[in-house]
């Protein structure tokens, strides 16, 4: 285990109809609310409605931003700061999965920078434009989507339109001020954006299992108990969409996936949302399905590097019995089956990506994301070539 320092000021409102108090939340922060939303909202439109009808009846004067996409633009990004600027917008409410949240926290520190907010996206990974964000308007999320804890964690993602460059902001100015952790809303969900949000959620658990530094035992339980729920839960959900019992669990295990809580401790890295940004940022595909893509293969090319880890999975996660290597082997073939078993893409050919293609992935992923070295921080450290291998092996 390393040192850390750990600070979460989210104060998160979990349970069903909670969505409901929205009134008397925004309120404190002031007259003027934003609401932020996907431009395909009609999934939405009862509790967008609700929404604008409690805030209208505590007084409150109501902005829309209703033109976030999946993968979030940075030019959606900068209508909402004009709006904020325009309309002088007290607080702002995301309302939708990942792709909004991160949307609105940017959307926050986005208006008060004079500069291009992307600016502050690429700081982490060029030193000549070192923007941190120092402010932000207040923002309360109500999360639509079980998958990327963005309701709880410091970090928003957003793609380039000019660039096709998909890149992140980690800061803690950018924490949410208020989660409102409502599941009834997810009951609501197709099966495919429920299928990609669970394994988004798996991924968060495994970037940090596969690419941690050793010896972290109390980590590796309770990120090997939250993979087990969401295995078990998302087949459930699939078959009994309605059932509030499942989805409040699920919520949860999605939330604290990626909050830090599991992280802290252990310094893991994220090499395969790296890849999986470029593949999202080039081809538009669903962050949960690049994810089921590049895991599988990620695994089998860096197995041998520590083959006792992919056993220790095997073993706990799979009930796996017999040599480390045959067990780790078994285990990244079963875990590919239950991504599938779920009805998420494990190959790129699923998703129209060739082998022609794969160049121009890893070139993205090495000017986007690489360190000074060339390498992406993973356990082993890959570069070019071997971002390359990964993607043939998933094709
Ligand atoms: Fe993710």
């Amino acid at each position: 285990m390393v040192s850390f320092e750990y600070y979460n000021p989210v104060r998160v409102i979990f349970g069903c109809g909670e969505s409901s108090r929205i009134g008397e939340i925004a309120h404190d922060f002031g007259k003027k609310a934003l609401i932020v939303t996907y431009e395909q909202h009609a999934f939405l439109k009862h509790i967008l409605e609700r929404t604008e009808e409690i805030l209208l009846n505590k007084d409150m004067v109501v902005f829309n931003c209703f033109n976030i996409t999946a993968n979030p633009m940075i030019s959606q990004i900068n209508t909402g700061i004009e709006i904020c600027r325009q309309e002088n917008i007290d607080v702002i409410i995301g309302i939708g999965g990942g792709s909004v949240m991160d949307a609105s926290k940017a959307i926050g520190i986005g208006t008060f920078y004079s500069g291009d907010v992307w600016d502050m996206f690429m700081s982490r990974h060029d030193c000549i434009r070192d923007v941190k964000p120092q402010k932000s308007l207040p923002t309360i999320m109500i999360p639509t989507l079980p998958a990327t804890s963005s309701e709880m964690n410091n970090i928003a993602v957003a793609t380039n339109d000019s660039t096709c460059e998909k890149s992140y902001i980690c800061h803690n100015i950018v924490y949410p001020d208020i989660s409102i952790i409502d599941p009834e809303i997810t009951c609501l969900l197709p099966k495919y954006q429920s299928a990609c949000g669970a394994v988004d959620a798996i991924s968060h658990l495994l970037e940090a299992y596969f690419n941690c530094v050793p010896d972290t035992p109390l980590q590796d339980r309770l990120q090997e108990g939250t993979i087990l729920t969401i295995m078990e839960l998302i087949p459930k959900i699939l078959n009994d969409p309605y059932n509030k019992t499942l989805r409040a669990n699920m919520q949860w295990a999605s939330t604290i996936s990626w909050n830090g809580w599991l992280q802290a401790g252990i310094n893991p890295g994220s090499p395969m949302h790296q890849i999986g940004h470029v593949i999202s940022a080039r081809f538009g595909v669903t962050h949960g399905a690049t994810l089921g893509i590049i895991m599988p293969s990620f695994f089998r090319y860096v197995l041998n590097h520590r083959v006792e880890r992919f056993a220790q999975f095997g073993r706990r996660i799979f009930n796996l019995n017999g040599s480390d290597v045959d067990i780790a082997k078994k285990a990244i073939d079963m875990f590919e089956s239950f991504i599938a078993s779920v009805g998420v893409q494990t190959r790129l050919s699923q998703v129209g990506i060739i082998e022609s293609d794969i160049k121009a992935i890893a070139e993205d992923v090495e000017r986007v994301s690489c360190d000074e070295k060339g390498h992406l921080p993973s356990v082993p450290p890959v570069g070019k070539k071997d971002i390359e291998n990964i993607l043939r092996l998933a094709l």
